[in-house]
């Protein structure tokens, strides 16, 4: 009894919704140079821009996160439409939108209207993984884009904020179908990039607000002397996530267990037993960070997501066709 429950079990989840229509082959016929031609046209601006991997990978995160990976964050707001995903404070720092449009036009010269932006917005994340020196993921691709917008206010509901905390992250994680480790891993996407000033103004200056125990007191006083209370220039001035904010390792890990987290989200996962005993595991095995992240990695990018008649393939990514 308990194999055929375990075997129905496995079925469900390999017939579910999310990846469904979804392949590792789909562009075998129609454009099988793809994922080249996305790797050789990202070279050049990944050695010129060192902050491109880092926003990338946020930029597949925020898109993912709002009705599937569709590249609708991609979209540039219109006359007929204002009120765009984009708007959303919560998408406060997400740049490079634009390097998407470079590779696409790149695609497109060689398979016109074959390749969804979705699917190359999710190579591109693969891409700033794998050269900044983390794993290389293998990804089923096949997702189409959207061909509507979502509002603001759905963004403002699925983006998780700088006040964000553990519980709230393993809510949006599980929905995803990742397990805890896989959650954690997740987070160690904050290996690589920056963060603004404004996203730490609660963390370092409001005492009832976030927890600011864990902090190392030398790593404390660091922060606050980058980023001073009541200054102008919060959305402007920034810290590194990690000392080795360029590559992506397990720095992350050991760093927040030290009391160097940078976000509250990085700070917080210390003090939750359940996630601090991943966290200490992946400190000091780099090899099963990348396995588990590599997991959830693929988890985000196929949940959701538009397939087969849904949507289409956009001519150009910031614009619906
Ligand atoms: C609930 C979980 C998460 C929270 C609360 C969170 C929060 C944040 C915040 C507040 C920033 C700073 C933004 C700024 O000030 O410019 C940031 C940066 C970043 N986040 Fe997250 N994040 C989460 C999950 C993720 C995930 C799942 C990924 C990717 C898979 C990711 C990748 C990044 C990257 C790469 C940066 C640096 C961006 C850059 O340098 O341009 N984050 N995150
Ligand atoms: C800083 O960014 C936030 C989020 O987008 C915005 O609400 C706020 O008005 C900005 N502040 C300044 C001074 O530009």
């Amino acid at each position: 009894m308990k194999t055929i429950v375990s075997i129905v079990l496995v079925l469900l989840f390999r017939l579910g919704v999310d990846g469904d229509g979804l392949s590792y082959d789909f562009y075998e016929k129609s454009c099988p140079q793809v994922e080249d031609i996305v790797k050789a046209g990202l070279q050049n601006t990944f050695l010129k821009d060192p902050a491109a991997p880092a926003a990338l990978l946020r930029l597949m995160f925020h898109d993912c996160q709002v009705q599937g990976c569709d590249a609708s964050i991609l979209v540039d707001p219109s006359e007929e439409n204002l009120q765009m995903e984009m708007h959303s404070s919560k998408n406060f720092g997400i740049i490079k939108r634009e390097l998407i449009s470079v590779v696409k036009s790149m695609v497109e010269a060689q398979c016109p209207q074959q390749v969804s932006c979705a699917d190359i917005l999710i190579l591109v994340a693969r891409e700033a993984v794998a050269m900044t020196g983390g794993p290389w993921i293998e990804v089923p691709l096949g997702r189409k884009d959207s061909s509507a917008t979502p509002s603001y206010e759905l963004a403002d509901a699925m983006l998780p904020s700088p006040t964000t905390g553990v519980d709230e992250m393993l809510e949006i994680f599980s929905k995803k179908g990742m397990t805890l480790e896989e959650s954690v891993a997740i987070l160690g996407a904050h290996t690589l990039g920056i963060s603004h000033c404004s996203s730490l103004l609660n963390r370092l200056y409001n005492p009832s607000g976030d927890k600011t125990g864990v902090m190392e007191p030398s790593f404390a006083a660091f922060l606050r002397l980058n980023c001073p209370a009541g200054s102008l220039t919060s959305n402007l001035s920034f810290v590194l996530n990690d000392p080795t904010a360029f590559v992506f390792d397990n720095q992350y890990y050991i760093n927040a267990l030290g009391g160097k987290g940078v976000l509250k989200i990085d700070a917080e996962m210390v003090l939750d037993p359940g996630t601090a005993r991943v966290m200490e595991r992946f400190s000091g095995d780099q090899d099963g960070f990348f396995q588990a992240f590599s997991s959830a990695f693929v988890k985000l990018s196929i949940s959701g997501v538009l397939t087969g008649n849904q949507g289409a393939i956009r001519k150009k990514c910031n614009a619906i066709n």
